[in-house]
């Protein structure tokens, strides 16, 4: 037997993620569906795109897609569709990745925070109260490693202080909440297609989906500089396009989503029974009336940076998302926060670890992930 620090030539490497097994199966689609693109000389906002906003609204149970040129672009216009401005607050989870905070900041708002559920990592809904201040004019819940937040408590609060509800559903695409699926609960919602997504593009892209008519024309119009008609620009906009090729691509992946998404929470449970045997490991918790997508599997350990080293030495990839919640990134030193503000984000970013996971991934990788870790905890 290996110990930790004698890493074995011979043994397969099992990567944290793999999109090559994917494209193995898929590629001879996914060429064709270029070659169509090709053949239409039509490379941005043509019927590729057209019919993928359709599709990707329907999947969230929504009217509406805009489709834009990524998750971040998808925050930022839809925050300014809300009518986010300057000055403004906007309320979110300090543990998510930096882009849900980044995104407010460019539109010259201020992020305010909110702490985090311990066992689900999503925003926890009592923190609202406790954070809104007279200026907050939106809040973005985000649900994180595929889980939605809690919607309800959360949708009720946004109702109650008429402030604008935008979901960040860039990791979460299919996701369950009380029988709905995530992208129809606030006024809009947005999707990341980044390529490790559990819908990824071959590039960058990204969608608002939402069922407000009006918020879907003013969001075409952002996305195009503004435009209303052609060549006619009533405020300033950006060019955040889909491009066909990218289009083509996501409506390929989205014939065999339902698959990947049924074989991702198979590996999950798979994980789940054998990590049950382990003491010392907290799997992901999945609350009553959720279906969790598993973008990513994300298990919490006291001593996770030796137990990544561990892994390492077994060729087990895994990963850290993310180290560092929002409120103590060296971008928001501004707003004055120290460590011990939100005690559960902390704690959380401090143990959390995310495993092997991506639909291909194979029971007996699995069992040797699960092995490693229950070697590392006799240890
Ligand atoms: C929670 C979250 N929000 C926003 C984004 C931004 O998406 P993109 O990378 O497509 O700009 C990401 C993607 O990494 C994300 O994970």
């Amino acid at each position: 037997m290996s110990t930790p620090s004698q890493p074995n030539p011979a043994i397969e490497p099992i990567p944290q993620f793999d999109l090559s097994v994917q494209f193995a199966a898929i590629g001879a689609e996914i060429r064709a569906a270029i070659e169509r693109v090709l053949s239409t000389q039509q490379f941005v906002l043509g019927r590729e795109g057209t019919a993928l906003e359709e599709e990707i609204a329907a999947l969230c149970g929504v009217g509406h897609g805009v489709g834009v040129a990524s998750g971040t672009d998808a925050l930022i216009l839809a925050l300014r569709a809300c009518g986010v401005q300057p000055g403004d607050d906007v309320l979110l989870p300090t543990s998510t990745f930096v882009a849900t905070g980044s995104a407010v900041s460019a539109l010259g708002a201020r992020p305010v925070f909110a702490d985090a559920r311990p066992e689900t990592y999503n925003l926890d809904p009592s923190e609202l109260e406790r954070r809104v201040t007279p200026r907050t004019r939106a809040i973005i819940a985000v649900h994180l490693y595929g889980l939605a937040a809690d919607m309800d408590p959360i949708a009720a609060f946004a109702k109650e202080r008429k402030l604008s509800l935008i979901e960040d559903c860039a990791q979460a695409i299919g996701a369950v909440y009380k029988g709905r699926r995530t992208g129809c609960f606030g006024d809009a919602a947005c999707l990341s297609f980044y390529p490790t997504k559990n819908l990824g593009a071959y590039g960058d892209a990204g969608m608002v989906v939402s069922n407000s008519a009006e918020l879907a024309t003013r969001l075409r119009a952002l996305r195009n500089h503004g435009q209303t008609a052609k060549y006619l620009s009533s405020e300033p906009g950006w060019n955040s396009r889909l491009d066909e090729i990218q289009a083509a691509i996501l409506r390929v992946k989205m014939r065999h989503l339902a698959d990947w998404q049924r074989a991702r929470r198979a590996n999950a449970a798979e994980y789940t029974r054998l990590l049950d045997q382990v003491p010392g490991i907290m799997p992901p918790h999945e609350p009553e009336g959720c279906e969790h997508v598993y973008h990513q599997y994300t298990i919490r350990c006291e001593r996770r940076d030796a137990l990544q080293q561990h892994l390492a030495s077994r060729k087990i990839g895994s990963t850290v998302y993310y180290p560092h919640p929002l409120h103590l990134q060296p971008l928001y030193a501004s707003l004055g926060h120290k460590s011990g503000d939100f005690p559960h984000a902390e704690r959380a970013a401090q143990e959390v670890l995310s495993l092997p996971m991506y639909p291909e991934l194979r029971r007996d990788q699995i069992a040797r992930v699960v092995e490693a870790i229950a070697d590392f905890v006799k240890c």
